[in-house]
């Protein structure tokens, strides 16, 4: 098939919940006493919808797979999904009791506290996925791989089949809560065409104890790979070279989710054939965009705010699709 007759620019299949934020704690919490938090916030969560999400509201046509439980929760956060237009036709629910996951998240400052339930999202197996729904997209993005333990094994083999379907493929691992760095991940290496580590989670995929020399290192297995470095922006190294992206000067509110939204960026390019170190550029537009208000979709579900930013920062990809 050729890729313009492509339903979708993006597969996505992965992890859907909602994010309890809780602001102004301290980090010191003592048990059995009632503390109080300053500010509350209930946003759509899980790396992979915040990256469906964000990436349908700058105008790619997203396909989202999930499995969920027959819950309040699930449907809220299915809900803020929906909004964004994102095609949710292959949807499953879990036939059991378990309940669809859920991140806690206490901020105490500029450090924050991560709890995470992870329900239903990590029992989604390939029986769940349908193939040739995937394979109707130009590219496959993985994000959350370490919550991904079902469906894990079964990986290697489903990278392999949507790479022989013409499909690109990008990997977000997320952090590993094992801090192992192992399973499957070296063998998915194979079929990655761009990987979006955080600069961390970079060293320890390759082992190596500074991120230059963690991307030196992959970019013998992986063509791109685009490492997010929060507020010094992103690099970029595509074979020997390394390129560095500068960030935008911004003044973040939180930043949940900045590493889903520059991969939104970062894909919105890389699906239309663009030079990787344009698509970094448009990562570092969306990872800040994301910055500037609570959560990870907050500030693309504002479209006055997200048009005006993008606009403001010259986004290459606004109103080319
Ligand atoms: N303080 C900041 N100033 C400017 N850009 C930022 C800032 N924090 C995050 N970003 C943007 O968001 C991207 C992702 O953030 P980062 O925290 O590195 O990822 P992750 O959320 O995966 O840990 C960065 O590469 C950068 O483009
Ligand atoms: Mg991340």
């Amino acid at each position: 098939m050729a890729p313009l007759d492509k339903r979708f620019d993006v597969n996505i299949a992965g992890e859907i919940n909602l994010d309890l934020i809780l602001y102004g704690l301290p980090a010191n919490i003592p048990l059995e006493r009632e503390i109080l938090a300053t500010d509350f916030r209930l946003t759509l969560g899980g790396s992979s919808a915040i990256v469906a999400h964000n990436l349908a509201t700058l105008g790619a046509r997203v396909g989202f797979t999930t499995r969920l439980g027959k819950d309040e929760l699930g449907r809220i956060a299915l809900e803020h999904l929906a909004e964004s237009g994102t095609d949710l036709s292959q949807i499953v629910y879990a036939t059991d009791a378990t309940s669809t996951g859920v991140t806690i998240l206490l901020h105490h400052g500029a450090q924050r506290r991560i709890l995470t339930y992870p329900g239903t999202m990590s029992g989604m197996s390939r029986a769940d996925l349908n193939f040739e729904y995937l394979a109707s997209a130009k590219h496959f993005h993985l994000s959350s791989l370490f919550l991904q333990q079902a469906l894990a094994p079964d990986l290697p083999a489903l990278f392999r089949d949507l790479k022989h379907a013409g499909l690109t493929i990008s990997l977000d691992t997320n952090d590993d809560p094992e801090d192992r760095w192992d399973g499957v991940l070296q063998e998915l290496l194979e079929y990655v065409d761009v990987l979006l580590p955080n600069a961390d989670e970079a060293c320890r995929i390759a082992r190596r104890d500074t991120v230059e020399d963690a991307l030196h290192t992959l970019s013998s297995r992986v063509p791109c790979i685009a490492a997010k470095c929060g507020a010094r922006g992103a690099l970029v190294q595509i074979g020997d070279r390394l390129h560095r992206i500068p960030p935008l000067k911004i003044d973040p509110v939180d930043t949940i989710g900045a590493g889903d939204s520059f991969d939104a960026g970062f894909l919105c390019g890389y699906v239309r054939g663009t030079n990787t170190l344009e698509c970094a550029v448009a990562g570092n537009i969306t990872g800040a965009l994301s910055t500037l208000r609570p959560g990870g979709t907050e500030a693309f579900r504002d479209a006055e705010l997200r048009e005006s930013f993008l606009r403001e920062h010259h986004f290459p990809f606004l109103d080319c699709w």
